[in-house]
């Protein structure tokens, strides 16, 4: 059934994140493809001038292809329910609870998952200088939660709201934690200071609340980091994921129940560290609007399942809606 066949469609991608450029790929992508499928669609660079370019281009449904934050965040996802455009993926408390890794892992405690231990320093409560002071003089090497939360190093540095492993850095001692700190602090306020997990990272691609096949992530510079995420050929792509049945079965539910607790729609991709010995999966985060470009995690494990990339952005298109329509009543 193709809703969306007739009538006009506006791809939303650049915005004002950091992700900015890497959204332009996503949206030119996913832009190509839905006119290859035969979609009357545009591109539509949201900019500081979005609500004149909405009326006058006059759409009909939105494709979101932005990332970070005012794209991935519940932000323009809230100007879309207030303008009534229906649009794709997540509504705006999924988007909103995705993006902010510090509440996330809070609610996925709840939920029982694994997640690594973390300190989160928010600057709205505390200084830097007091925040690396009391490091210091309490806990010496170690760092420690008051609660008895010991996080020891390595530890991964990393802001909350952010995409891209933008502004986040692997620490190995307490000298180097100030960088590490001032550098997430551009990106956001709240800063995650993670127990660094060493094991396979795997990704799961939910799509409409049902996992694709894992993939696990090698890159040869031994850090996911941009470089690594971006650079053809810097990272090696392996699917299914090298961990027993069991391991992949718990990584399956784990990402299906996490899209359906916080409320997720369309697509999203979830990310885990899993330990070697017990294959425990840590529970990362989970990407409400994940890359989208040909060569991104999403369309390959799509394209595993058989499932090309014109067909997952038209699966993608044909689910738009507003937050609180019945699409399946
Ligand atoms: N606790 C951890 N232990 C080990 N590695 C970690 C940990 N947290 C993050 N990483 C590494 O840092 C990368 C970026 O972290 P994360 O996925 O949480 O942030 P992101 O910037 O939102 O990424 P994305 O590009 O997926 O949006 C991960 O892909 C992983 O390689
Ligand atoms: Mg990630």
């Amino acid at each position: 059934m193709a809703k969306w066949k007739n009538k006009k469609v506006g791809v939303l991608m650049g915005g004002f994140s950091r992700e900015r450029e890497i959204s332009l790929k996503t949206g030119s992508a996913v832009l190509e493809a839905l006119k290859r499928s035969g979609y009357n669609a545009a591109g539509i660079d949201c900019g500081a001038d979005l609500m004149e370019v909405l009326g006058a281009e006059n759409i009909d449904v939105a494709f979101i292809a932005l990332h970070g934050p005012y794209g991935e965040d519940g932000c323009i996802q809230g100007v879309l329910e207030w303008l009534r455009i229906p649009y794709t993926g997540s509504g705006v408390l999924a988007s909103a609870l995705a993006m902010d890794k510090a509440v996330l892992n809070h609610l996925g405690r709840d939920l029982g998952l694994h997640i690594p231990k973390e300190i989160v320093f928010d600057c709205r409560y505390e200084t830097l200088p007091a925040f690396l002071k009391r490091l210091h003089q309490e806990f010496g090497l170690a760092i420690r939660q008051p609660k008895s939360e010991n996080v020891g190093f390595p530890v991964i540095v990393k802001p909350s709201r952010e995409g891209s492993s933008i502004n986040a850095s692997i620490v190995r001692e307490l000298s180097n934690l100030e960088t590490a700190m001032t550098q997430a602090l551009q990106s956001d306020c709240k800063v995650l200071v993670q127990e660094f997990i060493s094991g396979k990272e795997i990704t799961v691609a939910v799509l409409n609340g049902k996992a694709l096949p894992s993939i696990e992530i090698v890159p040869k510079s031994g850090f996911y980091n941009f470089q690594s995420k971006y650079t053809q050929g810097a990272t090696d792509y392996l699917l299914p994921a090298r961990v027993s049945k069991v391991c992949l079965e718990k990584l399956r539910d784990i990402s299906e129940n996490v899209f359906r607790a916080i409320d997720c729609k369309g697509v999203a991709r979830v990310d885990f560290i899993v330990n070697p010995v017990a294959e425990e999966p840590y529970f990362l985060e989970i990407n409400t609007i994940p890359g989208m470009t040909e060569t991104s995690l999403v369309p390959k494990a799509a394209a595993h399942a058989g499932i090309s990339f014109e067909a997952l952005c038209e699966t993608i298109l044909e689910g738009a809606g507003l937050q609180n329509s019945a699409t399946n009543i």
